[in-house]
């Protein structure tokens, strides 16, 4: 029997993975105190787990290194993909969203508006939608500083309990796309080891029904 090889993406949908593992009767022992060890052959279940950054899941699922993946919708929704997304795990929701300063008119005025993101593939693509020419502008973290200091006129970003923006005098304009984790397969192992992943996928889904 194949052993799976699944990447989860590390800090807190790790901690929800291993939740639901465990509720799903796979003893996840060694991932709940991992150390600084990055692989994790579990005890009683023919898988091994990665602790990768979320662009590296899909990195590792996409070159066939693992057979599964857990990400959230958001680094999908960045990077593109080859591979298939077969299960909303539903927890890790949030939400995509455009925002801006407190009463600011997006969308009047002539002026090509800057707007700000970790995520401009993400951004290019909601206003590309819109047919709205727009410059955007790649930042690595704390967003919502960019439109507060004057580089952006409005951010995209992941808004959890919106209190990050309310506290920075920030307000959604507009939802531009609901996230929440995934888990993904590479194309090849699906064929590959079709039996071991139902097996893993049907644990899963029975659990997360008995909770819908
Ligand atoms: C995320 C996101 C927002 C915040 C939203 O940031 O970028 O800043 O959480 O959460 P809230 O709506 O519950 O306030 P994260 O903490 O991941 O750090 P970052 O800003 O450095 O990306």
């Amino acid at each position: 029997m194949h052993r799976l090889q699944i990447a989860l993406t590390k800090g807190r949908l790790q901690d929800k993975s291993v939740e639901l593992f465990e509720k799903s009767g796979i003893d996840c022992a060694p991932i709940r105190d991992p150390g600084r060890r990055l692989i994790h052959p579990l005890p009683d279940y023919p898988m091994d787990a990665f602790l990768a950054k979320a662009p590296d899941v899909i990195t590792y699922v996409e070159h066939g290194v693992c057979d599964l993946g857990i990400v959230g919708k958001d680094t999908i929704l960045e990077k593109g993909h080859s591979f298939y997304e077969v299960l909303d795990l539903g927890f890790g929701r949030c939400k995509f969203a455009l925002a801006a300063p407190k009463g600011t008119d997006l969308y009047s005025g002539y002026h090509t508006r800057m707007i700000a993101s970790k995520y401009p593939n993400v951004t290019r693509a909601f206003f590309d939608k819109k047919g709205m020419d727009v410059n955007i502008i790649k930042i690595e973290g704390s967003v919502e500083l960019a439109p507060i200091v004057g580089l952006a006129d409005a951010i995209v970003d992941i808004v959890e309990t919106g209190a990050t923006l309310k506290v920075n005098g920030l307000e959604v304009i507009e939802d531009v796309a609901p996230i929440s984790a995934r888990l993904i397969v590479n194309t090849a192992s699906m064929k590959l080891y079709q039996k071991e992943i139902n097996e893993f996928l049907e644990r899963l889904e029975k659990e997360l029904e008995r909770h819908a």
